[in-house]
């Protein structure tokens, strides 16, 4: 189906990534302050609304649905929301996850229609994994890559956030693994959101570029037109069949074909990740009347709002309060 949705810069919106909870079991280093408090149950959208609004979305031409988190597998009955939106046609359902409950998780998941996962993983020393994400244990989530392998998930993807001084060094490791486990991965510069005072941002910045050369001293790496339509730029090594992505805000931009949208689980339509751009949607949901119509009114001319690109500075300022917690990415 056609979109529905252009904005003023000519940019169709068809894919969508809805936060289904702010809470997570990991409290990593680049996303969340060690103390972090969450949000009361009455502000959280119900499983019901967040169908509701993923339903409104579709009927506007939406292909594809993201759903994360926080950490989408703490939330209570989320099979059930998967398999609602399973049944909505999407050419793409998928899921970005830390991982941890995927032992359990992911053979259900794949029963109840989701069709893809992206998975974190930004150590492959568990000691070094401790400390990146403080609460989060390695063997779990590797147990979990491996469950969702054979629950019968293709396209598995893990997402590494490259720190200097920090996982830097594990590049060449990550890619091995990622090789061994035929899953893709893509390695992420870090995007400055929510004041976290433990974690120097600036210092720790990793460019694509440099986590490149690392790379080539191992593999030669071809860069792809491959293009998922998001922000990931991909290579390919001759001797495999893995795709190696780069998420580099700081060094690419990537606004110009922007995609889309976000909805966090307060029913807040953001319009880019790195603006404080938004529309209420709860609001409308928990209206009275609350109208099908409304709500697609209200998606459709909230494109007018959204922004030409972010301003994410490589010194690691932060002109975003919110908490990647809050929109998952
Ligand atoms: P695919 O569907 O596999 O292409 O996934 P994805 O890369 O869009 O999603 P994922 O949830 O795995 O996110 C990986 C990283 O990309 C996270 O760090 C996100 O914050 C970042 N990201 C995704 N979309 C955007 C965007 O529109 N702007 C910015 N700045 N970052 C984004
Ligand atoms: N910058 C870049 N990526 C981040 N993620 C979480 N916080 C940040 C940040 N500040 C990543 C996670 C996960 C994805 C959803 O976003 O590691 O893979
Ligand atoms: Fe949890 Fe993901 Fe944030 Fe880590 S990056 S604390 S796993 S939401």
């Amino acid at each position: 189906s056609q979109s529905k949705l252009t904005d003023r810069f000519g940019r169709t919106v068809n894919y969508v990534r809805l936060s289904v909870t702010d809470r997570c079991d990991f409290r990593c280093v680049y996303c969340m302050a060690e103390e972090m408090t969450f949000l009361p149950r009455q502000q959280v959208l119900t499983l019901e609304e967040i169908a509701r609004v993923a339903k409104t979305f579709v009927s506007l031409g939406t292909e594809k649905i993201r759903l994360t988190g926080g950490e989408p597998l703490v939330r209570k009955d989320i099979l059930e929301l998967v398999r609602e939106i399973g049944t909505y046609g999407l050419r793409d359902f998928a899921m970005t996850t830390n991982g941890s409950q995927l032992p359990t998780m992911a053979e259900p998941l794949h029963k109840a229609g989701l069709k893809r996962l992206n998975i974190s993983l930004d150590s492959l020393d568990p000691e070094k994994f401790a400390n990146i994400t403080r609460t989060g244990k390695l063997s779990r989530v590797l147990d979990g890559i491996d469950a969702a392998k054979e629950a019968g998930f293709k396209g598995i993807k893990l997402n590494t956030v490259v720190m200097k001084g920090g996982n830097d060094h594990e590049v060449p490791d990550l890619i091995e693994f990622a090789r061994r486990k035929n899953v893709d991965i893509t390695f992420i510069e870090e995007m400055p959101l929510g004041e976290i005072s433990e974690h120097d941002r600036g210092q720790s910045l990793c460019s694509s570029d440099e986590v490149r050369s690392i790379i080539r001293r191992h593999h030669e790496l071809n860069p792809t037109p491959e293009d998922s339509g998001g922000p990931a730029r991909y290579y390919r090594m001759p001797d495999s069949t893995i795709k190696v992505g780069f998420i580099s805000p700081h060094s690419h931009n990537f606004c110009s074909t922007c995609n889309r949208v976000r909805v966090t689980v307060e029913g807040r339509l953001l319009l880019c990740l790195g603006n404080e751009h938004s529309v209420d949607l709860r609001r409308v949901l928990r209206g009275h009347p609350v109208t099908d119509d409304k709500l697609r009114q209200t998606i459709i001319d909230s494109m007018d709002l959204k922004p030409e690109r972010h301003h994410f500075s490589s010194n690691g300022d932060v002109q975003i309060l919110r908490f990647m917690n809050m929109t998952g990415g």
